[in-house]
This record gives C-alpha cells, sequence and structure tokens, in this order.
C-alpha cells in the first residue's frame, strides 16, 4: 500500500483526493501497489464532505506516520507551506506539489534536502498545470540542445485575452469570471502583472540552464495596458495578443523574458486560447514541438501532481536527481535580443515616429488620433532608446513575436 498525506484541502488537494479515488485501478496499475490518502492536513473541517474523517490539524500526524511514503503539498504559499515540506522531506518522505512560488524561491534547496534524505521532491504540476513538460525536458529532450522556449503558461490571462479578443470584453468583468472559474491566483495581480508566469519561467529557465534563475531577475510586463485598441490592431495584423513567457539561448546570449506579444496566425501559439496553455519548444535536432493543455483548475493540476506521486512509488527511498543546481545566474542576453515592436504614437507625432525608425510598416486599424506601425528588427537596448526619443507620444508599444 501506498500511503498518501495531502497538505491543504482547496481547490487543487481536493482535486488530488478525488483523482486518488476515482483513479485508484490506474494508480494500482501503473505503481504495482493500492495509492489511497491516508491523512489530509488542513486548519479547517469539512462536515459533509466524502473525505472529511481523513482531515487532521496537526502537520506531526502525517510527517511521523511510519505509512505515509509521499505527500502532495497543496497549500500554496511561501510560509507554512516551506515549513511543512522542509519537516516531510526531512522525515525521508517524497514531497510532490503545485506550489510554483514555492519551487521558484527554494526548488534548489528542497531538491538538496531530498537527495540527503534519500527521498524526491517534485512539481510537474507548477508548470503547465496538467501538461507534462518539466519531465519531458529533464528525460525524453535530453539529446537536444534546446535553443528556445515560448510558452503562454498563465491560464487567467490567456483566458482574460481570449474574451476580449472575441467579445470585446471588458478587463474586469473578465478577470472576475476567471476568478469565478478557479483559475486565478488569490491575489490576481500575480496573473496580471505577470508574475506567476514569470516564476513559472524562473523554473523552466533554471532546468533547462541548470543553475537557478531568480524570477525576480526577469524582465516582466503584464497585460493591465492591453487595450481594447490594441486588439483591434492585432485583429488588422492577423494577430492576437498573448502572454508570452520566452526563454532563448541565442547568439546574444541566454535570456528569460515575460511580456505582452503579437502572435501571428502561422505561429501555432496562435490557436492556444481559453484556459490552455502551450509550451513550444524549439531543439537544435528536434525542430519545434508543442505541449499543449489546461494549464489551471482542480483535476489538470491534480492530475499532474499525481502523476508525480506514481513517479516517486516507483523509486521508493532512491533519490532521483534533477538538473538544477543552487548556483544563481544572471541571464543577461536580454538587452541585445532583437524582434519587431508594434508601437501606436499620437497622430501628431507621426513624422516624429517615421524619421525615428527606419523600415516602418503602417498599420490602420480605424483608431482616430493616432499613428501605430510595426517596426523592423530592433535589439531591446536600441527600441527603448528611441521609444524614449518619443517621450509621452508614445501610446503604447507591444513586442512581436516571429
Ligand atoms: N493562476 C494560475 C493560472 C493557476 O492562471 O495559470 C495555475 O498555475
Amino acid at each position: 500500500m501506498i500511503n498518501v498525506g495531502v497538505f491543504g484541502y482547496g481547490t487543487v488537494g481536493s482535486g488530488v483526493v478525488e483523482l486518488i479515488d476515482a483513479n485508484k485501478e490506474v494508480l494500482k496499475k501503473n505503481t504495482g501497489d493500492d495509492v489511497k490518502v491516508k491523512a489530509i492536513l488542513d486548519l479547517r473541517d469539512f462536515p459533509g464532505d466524502p473525505f472529511e474523517k481523513l482531515v487532521v490539524h496537526d502537520v506531526n500526524l502525517i510527517v511521523n506516520d511510519p505509512e505515509i511514503s509521499v505527500i502532495c503539498e497543496t497549500m500554496g504559499g511561501v510560509g507554512a507551506a516551506f515549513k511543512f515540506t522542509e519537516m516531510a522531506l526531512k522525515a525521508g518522505k517524497s514531497v510532490c506539489t503545485s506550489n510554483k512560488e514555492l519551487v521558484a524561491l527554494h526548488g534548489p534547496y528542497l531538491l538538496k534536502l531530498a537527495e540527503e534524505n534519500n527521498c524526491n521532491y517534485r512539481f510537474e504540476a507548477s508548470v503547465g498545470g496538467g501538461i507534462p513538460i518539466l519531465r519531458p525536458l529533464q528525460d525524453a529532450l535530453t539529446a537536444d540542445k534546446i535553443l528556445k522556449v515560448t510558452a503562454i503558461v498563465n491560464g487567467t490571462t490567456n483566458y482574460m485575452l481570449t474574451k476580449m479578443t472575441r467579445e470585446g470584453a471588458d478587463f474586469n468583468e473578465v478577470l472576475k469570471e476567471a476568478q469565478d472559474l478557479g483559475y486565478a491566483e488569490l491575489h490576481p495581480e500575480a496573473d496580471v502583472d505577470g508574475f506567476d508566469a514569470a516564476r513559472k519561467l524562473a523554473i523552466l529557465s533554471s532546468l533547462l540552464y541548470g543553475k537557478t534563475v531568480n524570477y525576480e531577475d526577469i524582465p516582466t510586463e503584464g497585460i493591465s495596458k492591453v487595450s481594447s485598441a490594441d486588439i483591434k490592431y492585432a485583429k488588422a495584423l492577423n494577430c492576437k495578443i498573448k502572454l508570452l513567457a520566452k526563454y532563448e539561448d541565442g547568439e546574444s546570449g541566454a535570456y528569460a523574458c515575460v511580456a505582452p506579444h503579437l502572435v501571428c496566425e502561422d505561429n501555432p501559439l496562435y490557436n492556444v486560447d481559453d484556459v490552455f496553455n502551450a509550451i513550444l519548444v524549439k531543439g537544435n535536432m528536434l525542430g519545434d514541438a508543442m505541449f499543449y493543455g489546461k494549464g489551471a483548475g482542480k483535476l489538470p493540476t491534480a492530475s499532474a501532481v499525481v502523476g508525480d506521486v506514481v513517479e516517486c512509488a516507483k523509486n521508493p527511498g532512491k533519490n532521483v536527481p534533477l538538473n538544477w543546481a543552487d548556483e544563481q545566474v544572471k541571464l543577461s542576453g536580454f538587452e541585445n535580443s532583437s524582434r519587431r515592436f508594434f508601437l501606436r504614437v499620437k497622430e501628431d507625432a507621426k513624422e516624429a515616429a517615421k524619421a525615428a525608425f527606419s523600415d516602418i510598416k503602417e498599420v490602420n486599424a480605424g483608431v482616430p488620433g493616432e499613428f501605430a506601425f510595426v517596426t523592423g528588427k530592433l535589439t531591446e537596448a536600441g527600441f527603448a532608446k528611441v521609444k524614449e526619443s518619443l517621450g509621452d507620444k508614445v501610446l503604447n508599444y507591444i513586442r512581436a513575436e516571429e
């Protein structure tokens, strides 16, 4: 019997418990043993819940239970979740989590702790919800040099941008809908301002680079500046606006960034809508491969957490290392990376803009009082300098994905 403990009986935690019960036959087949939730830690009681008898309020009842070998940490946050994960790993229990905040902040330390205690720390659900991406990068794609990862990893903002594009819906209204559907973070600024995507990208980049990329070092812009006018222009260009999390190891050096981008029809990410996420990976031998699925929500996320439980159950008492060292690295290639930019300026700055940027392509979406265009390829540093020269004449700009 593989006895599982669950920390936190919220959206994902209750999904984990439901999945382990509903898929017991599948789990037995895949682990060779019965998998059962033995205890659930939460501050609250859940009268009437089918699993109410499993709820405990003292973490020691789980970390000191010799029968429990794997724990799912689905509490979220970096306070109690960190402390309890430490306690569990020190007790030799593997921990599987969806907690991207904690992984982005303490991933290498917790991996080391797992190694020292012959158990495992796993976090497939922390990036892309139900989509398998971390294990493929660490396992199936290890013969390739990964040149680029371009990803939609925040379901809330993708849902919002999709609704704004399809229905011309208002920003606040669509945010409320995403919250009601259980996609958004407790503090939705984490979604809207791009920090949730930056944390997920930090995890991906750390695993790709093999060293620790701090999410606070990733240049990050959210979607709050995206207006209905931007969406009109995107449509005129046969593009959509998507919040992209990108890692690239190119000529200008490795970099990671999160920002809204224009994504055109011929890019596979163009059709990734609603709460769906996708991670487009370019390998030097493989070419492009895209991983697509539901990036948020109770059961898709639980599916990835329990997938990790199966991996841990197959390796009892044995640490399986991941390629993520404690050493911090600052990816410095962003300023020199180049791309085209979409820019809107006030109408009276049209000639100044034409003079400042060469090689521009005008875009007309019937928006009065302004001039909009796509630049030729420029480095980030070069673009920032020219944009600066136009001062407050700039209404907005959005990067264009290749
Ligand atoms: N708020 C996150 C999202 C949840 O919208 O993608 C899944 O990590």
